[in-house]
C-alpha cells in the first residue's frame, strides 16, 4: 500500500531546498535497502548519489543495523568530557590505521561541518601553542565548499553560501579553483592542465607574509562545487609550498574518504599526505550522523608536550557517540570485509566508460569522472542557471533514479556496492532525461 504523504508539509523549513517548490511537488523517500530507495508512491529509485555521498556500503545493511540496535540496548550515551567508552577509543585506533602517513589521532564531531571547524580551529591553536602566535590567516578555494559552519563558509568559495551572511571569519583568503573547460572537458582521471595554479599560494604569502598563514584547505577532489578532480601535480605542488613556508595542509575529505575513489582516502589515491584530514558520511555510512579530524602525530604531539590539563578546548555532546562510534566499528568492518574501496577501484574505468558514453547527448559540455564519481556539465538555459540540470533531476525521479545536481552539472556518486547493470540502468536513465530537457 502506499505511504501517505504527510497532510502538512508546512512546519519543516527544508535545508538546501527551494521550499515552495519541493512543497508544491514533493518528493518522498520511505525506506531503502542495497541501491534503491522507495518512494511514498511505492516505487523503487536507484541511488545515483549514495544518498548524499554518504551510504558507501549500500543501505540497511544488517551489519551496521544490529550493531546500532546492540549498542541502543547497553548504553545510549555517555558523556565525551572527562568520560570516556570503549567504542570510541576503538573507532579512533580503526579510523587511525585507514589514514595515510602519521596521521593517527582523532577528534569526534558530527557532521562534516563541524569535522572542518575542529581542524580549522586546531591549526590556529597549533601555531598558537608553538609560540607562532601571528599566524591566524586560513586559506581556502574559490568553489570549495567545506560545510556550513562559520568556518566553513568562511574558507568555502561558494558565493550564495557566504553572501547572505555577513563577515564571516576575518582572516581569510582563496586560492583560485581549477576548472577550465577549455583545457581539460571530458578528463577522465586527474586532468593534465592545471598543476601551475597551485602558484597562486605563492602569490598569497608573498602578499599576506607566510608568517601569518595557518593553513590551507582544500578538497583533494571538489564534490559538491560540481566534480572538479585535481590537475596531474597540482596537490603536489601545494604541499610542497606549504612545507617551504611553515602553513598546515587539510584536505576536508568528508566525501572522498572511505572509498568513493577506490581508496581509503584521496590523500592516498593522489600519493599526498595533507597534516589534517577531515571525514564524516561514509565513516558511518550514514546511519548515524558523525564527523571527525585526524591529525599528524607532530601536530598531536605539540597539544601533548605543553601543561598538563586540558589540552584543546574544543568538543561537542556528541563527540564520539556511543551509537555512531557502534555504526562506525560496524562499517569499517563491512568495508574491510567486502572489500569495497578495491571494488570502487575495479569498477572505475567501466564507470568511466559508461559516463562518457553521453559525451554527445545535446547540451553537454563536459564530462569528468574519478572513482566512482562522474560530474556531467550541461549548458545553461539562458537566463536560468540551474534550470535544466533541475529538470533533469526531477525527470530522473519520475523515470527511477536519484541524482544530484548542483548548477547546471550532474553529479554521480553511487554506493560502492553498484553493480555494472546498475551502473548501466543509471547512465540509461541520466541519458534519457539529457535528451529530452531542452
Ligand atoms: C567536502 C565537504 N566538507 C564538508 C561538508 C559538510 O558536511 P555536513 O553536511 O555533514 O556538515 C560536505 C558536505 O557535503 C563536504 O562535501
Amino acid at each position: 500500500m502506499d505511504t501517505p504523504i504527510p497532510n502538512d508539509l508546512n512546519s519543516l523549513w527544508m535545508p538546501f531546498t527551494a521550499n515552495r517548490q519541493f512543497k508544491a511537488k514533493p518528493r518522498l523517500l520511505v525506506s531503502a535497502k542495497g541501491m534503491y530507495y522507495t518512494t511514498n508512491d511505492g516505487r523503487e529509485l536507484l541511488d545515483g548519489t549514495a544518498g548524499l555521498w554518504c551510504v558507501n556500503a549500500g543501505h540497511g545493511r544488517a551489519e551496521i543495523i544490529a550493531a546500532i540496535t546492540a549498542q541502543a540496548g547497553e548504553m545510549d550515551y555517555a558523556p565525551p568530557f572527562q568520560m570516556g567508552h570503549p567504542k570510541a577509543f576503538e573507532l579512533a585506533s580503526r579510523v587511525a590505521q585507514l589514514m595515510p602517513g602519521d596521521l593517527d589521532h582523532v577528534f569526534f564531531a558530527n557532521s562534516g561541518s563541524e569535522a572542518v571547524d575542529t581542524a580549522l580551529k586546531i591549526a590556529l591553536n597549533y601555531h598558537a601553542r608553538k609560540g607562532d602566535v601571528g599566524r591566524r590567516k586560513l586559506i581556502g578555494r574559490a568553489r570549495g565548499y567545506h560545510g556550513v559552519g562559520f568556518g566553513g563558509i568562511s574558507v568555502g568559495g561558494i558565493s550564495p553560501n557566504r553572501k547572505a551572511f555577513g563577515g564571516l571569519l576575518g582572516e581569510i583568503d582563496h586560492l583560485p579553483h581549477t576548472h577550465n573547460l577549455e583545457k581539460n572537458a571530458f578528463s577522465k582521471n586527474q586532468p593534465e592542465w592545471g598543476a601551475h595554479l597551485a602558484d597562486a599560494l605563492e602569490d598569497i604569502v608573498a602578499l599576506h607574509g607566510a608568517e601569518t598563514i595557518a593553513a590551507v584547505i582544500v578538497e583533494p577532489m571538489a564534490g559538491s562545487t560540481g566534480v572538479l578532480v585535481p590537475p596531474k601535480g597540482y596537490l603536489e605542488k601545494l604541499r610542497a609550498i606549504c612545507d617551504k613556508y611553515g602553513i598546515l595542509l587539510i584536505f576536508d575529505e568528508v566525501i572522498t574518504a572511505f572509498g568513493r575513489l577506490g581508496a581509503a582516502t584521496a590523500a592516498e589515491r593522489f600519493g599526498v599526505t595533507p597534516d589534517i584530514i577531515t571525514l564524516a558520511k561514509g565513516i558511518t555510512n550514514a546511519a548515524v550522523p558523525m564527523g571527525a579530524a585526524v591529525v599528524r602525530k607532530h601536530i598531536f604531539d605539540t597539544f601533548m608536550n605543553g601543561p598538563d590539563g586540558i589540552e584543546l578546548f574544543h568538543g561537542y555532546t556528541y563527540s564520539g557517540h556511543p551509537l555512531a562510534c557502534a555504526a562506525g566499528l560496524a562499517t569499517l568492518d563491512l568495508y574491510r570485509d567486502d572489500d569495497l574501496f578495491a571494488r570502487a577501484q575495479g569498477l572505475e574505468s567501466y564507470w568511466a566508460d559508461a559516463a562518457h558514453k553521453l559525451k554527445a547527448l545535446p547540451n553537454v559540455i563536459d564530462i569528468r569522472t574519478i572513482g566512482l564519481v562522474a560530474g556531467i556539465e550541461l549548458s545553461s538555459r539562458s537566463g536560468a542557471v540551474g534550470a535544466r540540470a533541475y529538470d533533469i533531476l526531477v525527470k530522473c525521479y519520475e523515470a527511477g533514479a536519484l541524482i544530484r545536481v548542483t548548477g547546471d552539472i550532474i553529479a554521480l556518486s553511487p554506493p560502492l556496492i553498484i553493480e555494472k547493470e546498475q551502473i548501466d540502468s543509471l547512465f540509461e536513465i541520466v541519458s534519457g532525461a539529457i535528451r529530452t530537457a531542452n
